[in-house]
């Protein structure tokens, strides 16, 4: 058995007829931040859907703490542990932060205190009451993020979680995802802010074209300017 909690070993992944991901292979240890980079249409999404079962992946495996998941249904895959927070976040406009967080606890085995979520979060306390709608970009993030926690994911697969938040609100939600895995949470984290994302992983993986290109650790990364330049446009 392996001794990752995370373990992607060659997967194939297809929308339709398009080949998506080739052998893709990654792993992911138990409390530790990995980021997964890559230019736009590398595959980041669809790795994450594969594994989340969204999009079964046509070969290949996925073990979660030693158990094959691949091809499993996503609500189960959920129950086993696991959580994607999408890109587009999908929280519930029409309802209120409190709302959006009872239904996300609704349908989990072992859902977390309200108390406890917003001890992590006291900025959604105050917004307990708001409107999805009526919540800034870095907000509706927190609440996202939430809603994976309050259902006890050990593992959080984050889409983006940057994207088109302000630099002073990109650096709160670094220091709540190193909170999360200093507390025993396991984080997979897809992102085109490069420097961000180096700041609170362990190691990095780079995708190109659906192949896994590189992968190492953040200084590994830093030190090496023709990489970031070939596979990540900077
Ligand atoms: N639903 C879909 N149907 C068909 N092709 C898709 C679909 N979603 C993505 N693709 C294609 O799959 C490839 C990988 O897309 P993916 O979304 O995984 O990339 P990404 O690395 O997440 O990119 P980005 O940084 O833009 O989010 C791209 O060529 C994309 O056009
Ligand atoms: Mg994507």
């Amino acid at each position: 058995m392996s001794t990752s909690l995370l373990e992607v070993e060659k997967i194939n992944s297809f929308y339709g007829d398009s080949h998506i991901l080739f052998d893709v292979s990654l792993s992911v240890g138990r409390n530790e931040v990995v980021a997964l980079l890559g230019r736009n249409g590398a595959g980041k999404t669809t790795t994450l859907r594969s594994i989340m079962g969204v999009l079964a992946p046509r070969s290949g495996t996925i073990l979660l703490d030693g158990t094959p998941i691949q091809g499993r249904p996503p609500f189960e895959i959920a129950r086993r542990g696991l959580q994607l927070v999408p890109e587009e976040r999908a929280i519930f406009g029409q309802l209120t932060v409190e709302e959006n967080l009872r239904l996300a606890a609704l349908t989990a085995p072992k859902a977390w205190s309200l108390d406890r979520i917003y001890e992590f979060f006291p900025r959604l306390k105050e917004r307990r009451r708001s409107g999805g709608r009526q919540l800034s970009g870095g907000e509706q993030q927190m609440l996202a993020i939430a809603r994976a926690l309050i259902r006890d994911a050990q593992v959080i697969l984050l889409d983006e979680p940057f994207e088109g938040l302000a630099p002073l609100i990109v650096r709160d939600l670094v220091r709540v995802s190193r909170d999360l895995a200093a507390q025993g949470r396991t984080i997979l984290v897809v992102e085109q802010n490069v420097v961000a994302a180096l700041s609170f992983a362990d190691r990095v993986y780079i995708l190109n074209n659906g192949h896994m290109v590189w992968q190492g650790t953040p200084a590994g990364l830093r030190a090496d300017p023709s990489l970031m330049k070939a596979h990540l446009g900077i």
